[in-house]
Parts: structure tokens; C-alpha cells; sequence
């Protein structure tokens, strides 16, 4: 193709000054960008990898980092410039760690599908092999070495005749079957199709006999960080229901205002730099039959209306995290991004919206922010969890370094190329919602909290025997204990 124009001229010129050439499909992307030139090419020419001649291959995904990086850099930049928070909390910082926000890739094509459980396979046996000399099941097989250690993805688990339990695991080269008995059988039956784990045991004829299942989980760490402010967790508003509990919310944004409570009381609030709402923040419009009869305000867009009026009574020096869950006007399927522009606007300058699931740094403390919808799957796999105690099948995420461990189940999964819901950071805190009930527990380290709901029992709920624990709120303290504080109507 011969380059005839100034402007491709100009871009070829600045890229030589660098050292590099360009090529014309490179150029056509380019020129879209011809008013930030002069300071995305130094960035681009940084960031390349070997080539001599830059093809739009070779660009676009650097100009994706760099439009990743400046949206984030916006959105940090938004929280931190209000005014009157600025003045009461000079230190705070809030950067997004990982958020599919503005880089979902996925089209739920057959190749995304392969692309994510590669990526899902990867990540968590990567981890597991950090402990474990495992070799490929394609290998275990050929070797017939007596004692094997192995790492696969689930693919079935059932008991046997003679009561025990059979579970097939696979990865990229082959699968095989593994026979756990005795105590071992009790958490062969509580794995989850398409979860990772390691096992180890000898090998008879083609199965192992299991003598050890390994799950991904966390290291130990005891240390809780001490920090000089205070979190606020909170989830499931349900803004728009005819069941918010509006009288019970004002106490609580009282509260927030030093405007009740005992000197204790006053004392927490005074330290809270930060409120987290994890998901659920309107009741939505069609998540269930005949919902309409449940709802205060029938439009969305007036259910965020009213859910900006809410949030507005916190006050200015707090800043507001928000995130969306399965009655939220984003896509259903998990990773969700964050609320879309036309509702993200209603909201003040101190609210920061992301997505779901998203790993923060509030400050050195690492937060990992999901609504929860997969806890419906663990609860109803596990039959020693239940609803009233979240925490524990939240613990079953951590184990599994997984928040959405089971695939198939109640919880959609969008086919991402990179798997978002695999937990490769180690949070400090993992904060969920979704279940309408409280509960807050240390696991190795970290604090894990489920943080109830602004929303009585709904018809629905009492058909399906869903109790809720409305208005109950955890604050993480400065000296990282936690303090439950429950809110009635005044
Ligand atoms: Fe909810």
C-alpha cells in the first residue's frame, strides 16, 4: 500500500524517531488517536516486544493497557479530588488490582469457551503445583510408577456400589479416575464439577486409590494489618423495593453523621474512610416472577435515581465503593462490569462504581469485592453449610481459590479469556452479599465477610424459606477487629 497522506506521513515519522517502523494497518488504528500522538508513542515504543516493524498485532493490545490504565487513573482521580473529603482524608487511595470493566473480550464463542477453562486450569494448577510434583495424567499412565501425585479438573464424581466414591479428573493431555474411601469419601463428595484439585494416592490397574485430595486454598498468615481507618460493609440495598427499610437505613447514614449512637459508637464512625456495597444495589425489574408486585418504583433508571438519593445521606468525607450483583442492570453472567454510565452518573463524586468481581488496595489493605451468587451453588452442594452462616461457604471459595468454583450450576459464567473469578491475589478481606444473611469469620488470615441486607422478607423469599438478618453492618476496625453493629428503625 503506498502512504500518500500527511497525517500517515507525521506517524511514520514520530515512530522512526524512535527507532521503529510502522506498518500500514498499525497507522489506520492510529489515526484515531491523532490529538494524543506525541504522548501515546513513546508509551507505545516503551512497551513493545521485539518487533522492528509495528503491525496493528503489535499495537492494539499496548493501547489497550494504556486506555486501561488511564480509565482507572480517572476513576482514582475522581474519588480523590472531592473536595471536603480531600480535606478530612489527605492518605487515601483507592487502585483497582483487577476488574473486567471496559476489558471484557468475550463473545461466548466455542473458542472462548477453550480459551477459559485453559485459563482456569492454568491459574489454579499453577498454584497447586507451588506444593506438589505433579506430573500430566497422559504421563501417570505411561510411567505405572506406584505412587502418584496428580493435578486435574473435576469432570464427575459419583458413589460406587460398594460405597465409595469415584471422581474422573482431567487436564489437557488426558483424564483418569481416583477412588476415595473412608474418610476421604466425605470430601470427595463435597467437590464441585470443573473445580482444581491435587490428588495424590497409588495407582492400581487405571485408577488411583486416593490417599490425600489437596484443594488450591491460601497459605497460612495470622497477621491481620493494622491500618489507621475503619471499613463499612454493606450489601444488598435492594433501593426500589417496597421492602427497603428505609427507617432502619437513616439510622444508619445518622450514624455515619456522628448524629447517634454512644461515645463508642461515635468514636468507630469517626475512623470510617470507606463503605463498601457489595452488589444488589436496586431490586431490578424482572429478576423473578411477578416482581413488579414487590417493587416501590416499577422503572430501573428510577430505582438508581433512588438509590443515588440514598447514598447521598453518607457523608462526603467516606468514600463510597459500590459494585453490582444478580439484580443489577449490568450483564447477569459473572464477571460482571461495573454499573453502566447512564446510572454510574447519578451517583456524587465520592461514589466509585467497579465491577463484580473486583480486587481493590484501599489503603495496603487488599480487598476482593464478590456479590455471591455462587454461594447458592456451594450451599445446595455442601450439606453441612447453610444459609445462616455465609461465612462458611464463603471459606469454601477461599479454599478453592475460586469464587465461582462449580460451573453449570445457578451461577452464569461469561467465557472471559483470562478466568476473573480465580483467586490468584490473596485478598485481606473477601466481602460478599447476595444471601441476605450475616456472618463474618478469620480464615488464614482473612477476614471474611457477608453483610446481610437493607431489604425485609419478600413474598418470594417466604415461598422459597429464605430468613433474612436485615441491617446488620461489620466494620473492620484500625486494629483489625471487627465490629457487628445492628440498626432499628428509630
Ligand atoms: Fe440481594
Amino acid at each position: 500500500m503506498v502512504i500518500k497522506d500527511i497525517e500517515s506521513k507525521l506517524i511514520i515519522t514520530k515512530f522512526a524517531m524512535h527507532g521503529y517502523n510502522v506498518h500500514p494497518s498499525a497507522i489506520e488504528i492510529l489515526k484515531e488517536f491523532r490529538d494524543e500522538l506525541d504522548d501515546l508513542i513513546p508509551k507505545i515504543c516503551r512497551a513493545v516486544d521485539g518487533s522492528f516493524i509495528l503491525t496493528s498485532d503489535d499495537i492494539l493490545p499496548i493501547l489497550n493497557e494504556i486506555r486501561i490504565k488511564k480509565k482507572r487513573d480517572v476513576e482514582m482521580r475522581s474519588v480523590s479530588l472531592n473536595g471536603s473529603a480531600l480535606d478530612v482524608t489527605p492518605k487515601e487511595s483507592i487502585c483497582v488490582l483487577k476488574d473486567v470493566t471496559g476489558v471484557s473480550a468475550c463473545e461466548g464463542n466455542v473458542d472462548d469457551f477453550v480459551a477459559y477453562f485453559n485459563s482456569r486450569f492454568e491459574k489454579l494448577s499453577r498454584i497447586l503445583r507451588q506444593r506438589f510434583n505433579s506430573v500430566s495424567i497422559s504421563n501417570v499412565k505411561k510411567i505405572k510408577s506406584d505412587n502418584v501425585e496428580v493435578i486435574g479438573m473435576v469432570k464427575d464424581v459419583r458413589e460406587t456400589q460398594n460405597g465409595n466414591v469415584l471422581v474422573e479428573l482431567e487436564d489437557n493431555t488426558d483424564s483418569i479416575r481416583f477412588i476415595a474411601t473412608g474418610k476421604l469419601k466425605d470430601t470427595a463428595l463435597e467437590l464441585m464439577g470443573d473445580e482444581v484439585i491435587g490428588v495424590t494416592g497409588v495407582l492400581r490397574g487405571n485408577n488411583i486409590i486416593a490417599d490425600r485430595i489437596v484443594f488450591p486454598d491460601v497459605p497460612l498468615n495470622g497477621n491481620k494489618k493494622k491500618k489507621d481507618f475503619s471499613i463499612v460493609f454493606i450489601s444488598d440495598t435492594h433501593f426500589g423495593s417496597k421492602e427497603f427499610l428505609e427507617k432502619e437505613w437513616d439510622v444508619f447514614v445518622k450514624w455515619l453523621n456522628f448524629e447517634v449512637g454512644n461515645e463508642k459508637m461515635v468514636e468507630v464512625a469517626e475512623s470510617v474512610r470507606y463503605v463498601v456495597l457489595a452488589g444488589d444495589v436496586v431490586d431490578g425489574v424482572g429478576v423473578y416472577p411477578n416482581q413488579d408486585k414487590d417493587l416501590a418504583i416499577l422503572d430501573v433508571y428510577g430505582q438508581y435515581e433512588e438509590a443515588a438519593r440514598q447514598i447521598e445521606k453518607i457523608p462526603k468525607r467516606i468514600k463510597v465503593i459500590v459494585a453490582p450483583g444478580n439484580h443489577d442492570a449490568v450483564r447477569q453472567a459473572e464477571p460482571q462490569p461495573a454499573l453502566p454510565k447512564e446510572f454510574a452518573n447519578l451517583f456524587s463524586n465520592n461514589v466509585m462504581n467497579v465491577g463484580n468481581p473486583s480486587l481493590l488496595n484501599l489503603d495496603g489493605l487488599k480487598l476482593l469485592i464478590y456479590h455471591g451468587r455462587s454461594l447458592d451453588d456451594v450451599v445446595t452442594k455442601i450439606p453441612r453449610l447453610s444459609y445462616s452462616k455465609p461465612q462458611e461457604a464463603m471459606v469454601e471459595l477461599l479454599k478453592r481459590r475460586h469464587l465461582a468454583p462449580m460451573y453449570g450450576g445457578r451461577s452464569p459464567i461469561a467465557p472471559e479469556k483470562e478466568d476473573y473469578l480465580v483467586i490468584d491475589e490473596i485478598p485481606d478481606i473477601l466481602h460478599g452479599g447476595h444471601v441476605h444473611t450475616y456472618g463474618t469469620t478469620f480464615y488464614r488470615g482473612v477476614f471474611v465477610v457477608n453483610s446481610s441486607t437493607w431489604q425485609a422478607q419478600t413474598e418470594f423469599q417466604k415461598k422459597v424459606n429464605l430468613n433474612p438478618m436485615p441491617c446488620n453492618v461489620a466494620v473492620y476496625t484500625p486494629g483489625g477487629e471487627v465490629v457487628r453493629l445492628k440498626f432499628y428503625g428509630g
